[in-house]
């Protein structure tokens, strides 16, 4: 592992990475906690003194909170909030600001994925014109689709996940990541909708390489959102009514 830094580094990634500076602080804390292993704490100081590889950049190790931190900011009214999204497939004709589609990506980034590997990524434009040609990719049913100004591509990189990982991880890992991001954007007073992008597509080599997409990359599917209607007309999607099995 930490010649795989230095592989990394000599092979043109920056010093500062997540993936340089993060994997040094997690081995680093991981040596630290045991005992002898001195040859591989000095190969990996060595390492960071011949890189200059930033110590204070990212986190490895534990972390301690008090139960009252985890707790201070449980929204009391979550449950009305869960039920108040609704998949909405026509918007305002507005182009939201990259400041706070931004932020809302930034706050979807807290999502779980396996080993902390945070596979996704997100693509977007705020050019309606290259937005047009994004939603004219989508697999996925967009219901009067001139009513979807604003649209992600959620993407999920297999060069990340490893070999065993591959197939189920990557869309468990992107549809974990999708739930957050549409709950994101609710949190932010905008609508969203998902739309299907099937694996089978052809396509996808395609429009990877037309919106810059890296080749290790899948898609996992298209987010159209945008800001709200004064009215909104949605499907109704009743939830089953029966989804909970208690093993005795
Ligand atoms: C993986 C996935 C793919 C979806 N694809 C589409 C789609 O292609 N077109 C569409 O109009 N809605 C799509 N949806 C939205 C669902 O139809 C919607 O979430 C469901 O009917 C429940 O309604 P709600 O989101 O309003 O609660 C998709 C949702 C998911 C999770």
């Amino acid at each position: 592992m930490i010649q795989n830094i230095a592989d990394l580094i000599d092979s043109g990634l920056s010093a500062n990475d997540f993936e340089t500076a993060g994997s040094a602080a997690t081995i680093k804390s991981a040596l630290n906690s045991l005992s002898g292993h001195e040859d591989s704490k000095n190969k990996l100081d060595s390492l960071i003194a011949k890189y200059n590889i930033p110590e204070n950049l990212f986190k490895g190790g534990c972390e301690r909170f008090t139960k009252s931190e985890i707790l201070k900011y449980t929204p009391q009214n979550w449950r009305e909030f869960v039920r108040a999204r609704h998949s909405v497939r026509r918007f305002k004709d507005s182009i939201i600001s990259r400041e706070i589609i931004n932020e809302i990506i930034n706050d979807a980034k807290y999502y779980p994925s396996a080993c902390n590997r945070q596979p996704c990524r997100v693509y977007y434009s705020t050019n309606p014109e290259i937005t047009a040609k994004i939603l004219r990719n989508c697999d996925g049913f967009v219901s009067g689709a001139g009513g979807v100004h604003n649209c992600f591509i959620v993407t999920c990189d297999r060069s990340l996940l490893n070999q065993a990982e591959l197939n189920d991880q990557e869309l468990l890992n992107s549809g974990i990541f999708l739930g957050y991001l549409v709950m994101s954007i609710h949190a932010h007073g905008l609508g969203s909708c998902l739309f299907q992008f099937l694996q089978v597509n052809r396509r996808q080599e395609l429009i990877k390489r037309e919106f810059g997409i890296k080749s290790s990359e899948i898609i996992a599917a298209f987010v159209g959102f945008g800001e709200l209607e004064d009215e909104i007309i949605t499907a109704c999607a009743q939830r089953r009514p029966n989804i909970i099995n208690v093993i005795e």
